[in-house]
């Protein structure tokens, strides 16, 4: 959490760390990712078979070295409004004999080499953890059902055999499993009403819980700020405890750089807003504080313009140092409101609005895969509060509601303790034009420094020319620290 007080520009502002203030863990799930079918996320991504570049299951080596290096805990699979007619039989037994299929969301042809024992494999090279989303559009419960015993199932049945004679005789144990994926949207095959939908979820959710109590089921929410989000936590968080998340998404982006920063923060208020939803439907059911509060599952989030860059096209988004920024705004509000956030999820971790982008013979790293790689090194343990007194932008924000509901300073900032003792203190200057000279109050000793810049807001990473990355320093810790314009730094020391 941090808390803000303004000041006048002229004023020299200050940051304030106290390294006992932790309020809370900072869930590992947070540095999450997520492959869907669409574009080269899954073929030509994780996914290339015949390419030198990749091992003996057609994995491309350079995306699980990757993956390995942001430490990614957890992926969502295999979509994304994918799933809302993917039959996952389709993609399980022999290669030869998996079926073809129309693909209605990005309006391709889904091949179905790459099904459930490929992602199950290739999260075990990664070392991560699979997250399913079930498929609410044409799919059944059966067919639900029959997924789930296929994954975790341990006795002598039908689908735990099939996965036994399909060569895998353990069982996969996945924990999370969404309860399907943007139903309420217009672009969803089989849309539908809240009231529908907390009907269906809370049957699903009964009956999967009876299959394998221990799973944990995410809920289909829509923003965080909608009725959708009010209706169906009011229905689905019950004493019964079936489901233990709250899915939201939201996407962000402006050509405008300072809209561009501030939008995320749009993010922060949903997490706010859906918690309270959460906790007013368990106050309205009587829901028994035995019961774990519902946490947010941020399970797709990012910078994205789906008019420059659409689905059905790939969606390949080509990022600038603001975007860069924008990411980074969107970590520190999972750190700052990490008592809530029970998992995100980067969408998606490879070509589609990805910061990691694969050529024919390797990756590029765009601009936004340096703050996510960083926050996923190094802001991990606990949040600690923050507080931070400076000036504050007061332009036109997007979306436009965040004028007026949050306030955006001019730094955006949070801070971690991991479980070495050391504090991490993640400051995005937003300005275009002022470098800002902060006293930061808390610092002891020695201070590591990282930093994420380049000359200006617009530049990009692209093959063979890559303006953004990591510039590593020290800084003694004594005086002011000046954070240069567009810019994320970020400080560390020893508490
Ligand atoms: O991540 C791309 C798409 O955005 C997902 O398929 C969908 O869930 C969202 O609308
Ligand atoms: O681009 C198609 C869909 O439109 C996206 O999946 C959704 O997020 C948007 O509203």
């Amino acid at each position: 959490m941090t808390t803000f007080t303004k000041i006048p520009e002229d004023e020299r502002p200050t940051i304030t760390v106290d390294a006992r203030n932790v309020i809370s863990p900072i869930s590992d799930y947070t540095y999450g990712g997520f492959t869907e079918h669409m574009g080269r996320c899954i073929y030509g991504g994780i996914y290339d078979p015949g390419n030198p570049v990749s091992d003996e299951n057609g994995f491309r080596k350079d995306v699980i070295e990757a993956m390995q290096d942001l430490k990614v805990p957890v992926v969502r699979y295999p979509g994304g409004n994918f799933v809302a007619t993917y039959h996952w039989m389709d993609g399980i037994g022999p290669r030869d004999k998996r079926p073809k299929r129309p693909e209605l969301a990005w309006l391709g042809v889904e091949s179905n080499q790459f099904g459930t024992d490929e992602f199950m494999k290739w999260c075990k090279i990664v070392g991560t953890e699979p997250y399913i989303c079930l498929n609410f559009g044409t799919g059944t419960l059966d067919e639900a059902m029959a997924w789930l015993e296929y994954c975790n199932g341990t006795q002598d049945t039908y689908y735990a055999n099939l996965r036994r004679s399909n060569g895998h005789p353990e069982p996969y144990n996945v924990k999370f499993w969404a309860l399907g994926n943007e139903v309420y949207g217009s672009w969803q095959v089989c849309q539908t009403t809240p009231e529908a939908y907390a009907h269906k979820a809370y049957q699903w959710a009964k009956a999967l819980k009876l299959l394998d109590p221990s799973i944990e089921l995410i809920l289909c929410g829509e923003s965080g700020f909608s009725s959708w989000d009010s209706y169906v936590t009011h229905k689905c968080f019950t004493s019964a405890n079936l489901i233990s998340m709250h899915s939201i998404h939201l996407y962000t982006s402006s050509d405008v750089h300072l809209q561009n920063v501030t939008a995320p923060l749009a993010a922060e208020r949903a997490i706010q807003m859906a918690v309270g939803m959460i906790d007013l439907a368990r106050i309205e059911n009587g829901v028994p504080p035995s019961v774990p509060r519902p946490k947010i599952c941020f399970d797709e989030w990012n910078v994205w313009d789906m008019f420059r860059s659409p689905g059905d096209k790939g969606a390949e988004e080509k990022y600038t140092l603001s975007d860069a920024l924008a990411v980074a705004v969107w970590l520190n509000v999972f750190v700052r409101q990490a008592k809530h956030v029970g998992m995100a999820n980067i969408a998606q971790s490879v070509n589609v609005i990805s910061p990691l982008m694969t050529t024919q013979t390797g990756v590029v790293k765009q601009t936004t895969w340096w703050p996510v790689w960083l926050f996923s090194r190094y802001m991990r343990g606990e949040t600690v509060g923050v507080n931070l007194r400076c000036g504050e932008w007061e332009g036109e924000t997007k979306p436009g509601w965040i004028r007026g509901t949050v306030e955006t300073p001019w730094l955006d900032v949070s801070a971690a303790k991991g479980g070495d003792g050391v504090v991490s203190l993640a400051v995005v200057n937003l300005s275009e034009g002022r470098d800002w000279e902060v006293e930061v109050e808390g610092v002891k000793g020695e201070v590591e420094v990282f930093e994420v810049g380049g000359r200006e807001v617009g530049v990009t990473n692209v093959e063979g020319r890559e303006e953004v990355g990591v510039r590593e320093g020290r800084w003694d810790g004594k005086g002011g620290y000046t954070f240069p314009r567009h810019s994320l730094t970020m400080l560390r020391w020893r508490a």
